[in-house]
């Protein structure tokens, strides 16, 4: 089979995350900090450590404010409901994953959307600077949209935030493991994170990383500390994260983190970015094949891109391609805002997005297989 559904998750994991999340199993399962024993400590450390590698690898100000959460989306929605407050305003993209506008919505905040330039990173930027109100209290924002790839200008929003006493949230599902992430730098208030994803880790673990208070909780719990105080703890991580963390994933996550920078993250990019640059090109000479942006350069594109057969609902086309061993995501991709600026809001989009386990004879055959005249062919003929 052939994955090209990595943006969804990296189907293929390293091996040493494998051994990693075996050896977690068998040897550091004991609830971590919860136990006055040395099973539960030698857990706890292991834990720890992650944790501290994780704060390194984003440059975050320091190992507790690395909160472990069930996913993204939990990580997302502890920013949202944590800290706006009746009477905020929020600026958002155009490139917004539902993880982000239905807690929006449900919560009842005031915001504006804005377009996101396929091309242009100074139009992008002016259009987040001309929608901040009086009362905006924060800018979030993907950091690549999981339908088109494009990043945004992560640095330059971060400076925007910084002049105008702005909060600023990222959501970095399709960056994080993909391109060096530095919070400080960027100046990232809170950086949500899918491990499961470009990190490689096994799913059910998310991250959040706080460089500033999160007033509100979504969840309260047992956290291992103060249990005679009936009240959430104000300290990170404790206060974020409530509950047993998903401890094999974690340890499975620090060999995630291992294996990119073994391999070096813009290596791995510019691998990444090349084959899929040779998959855009060689759907381009297709005169069915409608694509939505331009070439996929390294800097302003993540490796993943959206295309469709004119004319074609998306769903058949990755239905035929799973039929040859292909895997891909078609559909909305839980962001429709994305495929309305797109005009793709009747038929969807087939997103092939490629991992470090991507090679480029996966490349030529997903080519020659959407290519092959009889590919079209049966398409059209399940229309008819
Ligand atoms: N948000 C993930 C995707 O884009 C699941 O497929």
């Amino acid at each position: 089979m052939i994955y090209f559904d990595n943006a969804a998750t990296t189907g293929k994991k390293p091996a040493e995350v494998i051994n990693a999340v075996v050896t977690a199993l068998k040897g550091y399962s004991a609830n971590p900090g919860r136990g006055g024993y040395k099973y539960s400590a030698k857990t706890a450390d292991a834990v720890f450590r992650v944790r501290e590698k994780t704060a390194e690898f984003f440059c975050a100000e320091g190992p507790e404010k690395v909160v472990f959460t069930l996913n993204c989306t939990h990580s997302i929605n502890a920013v949202l409901k944590g800290v706006l407050k009746k009477g905020d305003h929020i600026v958002v993209s155009s490139l917004e994953h539902n993880a982000v506008m239905r807690p929006l919505k449900k919560a009842g905040t005031s915001y504006t959307v804005v377009e996101v330039s396929l091309t242009d990173d100074e139009t992008t930027v002016e259009n987040f600077k001309r929608a901040i109100r009086p009362n905006t209290k924060m800018i979030f924002c993907t950091g690549g949209s999981n339908v088109l790839g494009r990043l945004l200008p992560i640095e330059r929003i971060g400076e925007l935030c910084k002049e105008k006493k702005l909060l600023f949230g990222v959501d970095a599902a399709q960056i994080a493991g993909v391109i060096p992430i530095d919070m400080k730098k960027m100046n990232i208030d809170y950086l949500c994170v899918a491990a499961h994803k470009g990190l490689y880790a096994p799913m059910g673990l998310g991250i959040l990383i706080c460089r500033k208070s999160i007033p509100e909780t979504i969840i309260e719990g047992g956290t291992g500390t103060n249990s005679l105080d009936l009240t959430q703890p104000s300290e990170l991580p404790e206060r974020l994260e409530s509950g047993t963390v998903n401890v094999p994933a974690i340890i499975g996550l620090g060999a995630g983190l291992n294996f990119i920078e073994k391999r070096g993250i813009k290596r791995l990019y510019s691998e990444e970015m090349k084959l899929i640059k040779a998959i855009y090109n060689g759907l381009a000479k297709n005169r069915n094949i409608e694509l939505y942006t331009p070439l996929p350069e390294p800097w302003s594109y993540a490796p993943l891109l959206s295309f469709n057969f004119k004319g074609i609902e998306s769903n058949a086309v990755a239905r035929l391609l799973d039929q040859n061993n292909i895997a891909v995501r078609a559909g909305y991709h839980c962001a429709p805002s994305a495929h309305k600026q797109i005009g793709t809001l009747e038929n969807g989009a087939v997103r092939v997005s490629v991992s470090a386990f991507n090679t480029f004879a996966e490349a030529d055959t997903f080519i020659k297989t959407v290519n092959d005249e009889n590919f079209f062919k049966i398409l059209k003929k399940a229309i008819e």
